[in-house]
């Protein structure tokens, strides 16, 4: 074997050795940071995170203080919504720690709404998720020539009295409807929204709510 083969040989040898090592510590490291994600706690649901549930009275969003519940009266057909969280009956925590469980509240004229939405709102009252079904904002603004809602952020209007049926901007589909009922003169989530709230997770975007 001449010098220049000896030379060859041993350069492969280090090449080897040298993949060799860096594929072992490349293992090590992802099987330890599997390890470490199995060991990572899992994100706590607290109360006030807990999912709006059938019961749940509807409490103003805004206002602070004591926790006060929407009652019947308070709303008048005409009037801008309101934003409100669920509050359980029980233990009088209101949900308000989750984005999701945000909700605006609205009165029409019985007559304006449509048969679909009729079957579920009190008196002319209606409610939906107020989480933006584009990127996920909360439609936060009232537009009173058109009586609907409006996010702010892209210009997504929603008519509530038609389903929440889009009538301008980009969301893909309307926000869910909340079923109502009254129980002591307050409003009451008389069951679960009926759809999917916020950005749909087929839709290949990143969840903002
Ligand atoms: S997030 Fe509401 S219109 Fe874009």
């Amino acid at each position: 074997m001449d010098e220049r083969e000896i030379r060859l040989r041993t350069s492969r040898r280090r090449l080897f050795l040298k993949t060799a090592i860096g594929t072992g510590i490349g293992l090590s490291l992802v099987s330890a940071f599997y390890v470490g994600a199995s060991l990572r706690p899992k994100a706590e649901v607290t109360p006030e995170k807990e999912p709006l549930k059938p019961g749940d009275l509807l409490v103003y969003a805004q206002g602070g203080g004591e926790p006060k519940p929407i009652r019947l009266e308070d709303l008048k057909p005409g009037d801008p919504f309101v934003l409100a969280y669920p509050m359980d009956p029980k233990t009088k925590v209101v949900k308000s720690g989750e984005a999701k469980n945000t909700v605006l509240v609205v009165r029409y004229a019985p007559e304006a709404l449509s048969p679909e939405v009729a079957q579920h709102a009190v008196e002319g009252i209606v409610a939906f998720s107020a989480v933006c079904t584009h990127l996920g904002c909360i439609v936060s603004q009232w537009v009173a020539d058109k009586q609907a809602g409006l996010c702010p952020c892209h210009g997504g209007t929603f008519d509530f009295a038609h389903g929440a049926k889009v009538i301008a901007g980009p969301p893909p589909r309307p926000v869910p409807q909340l079923p109502l009922k009254v129980e002591n003169g307050v409003l009451v989530a008389a069951g679960e929204f009926l759809g999917e709230i916020g950005v749909k997770a087929s839709a290949g975007q990143c969840r903002q709510v």
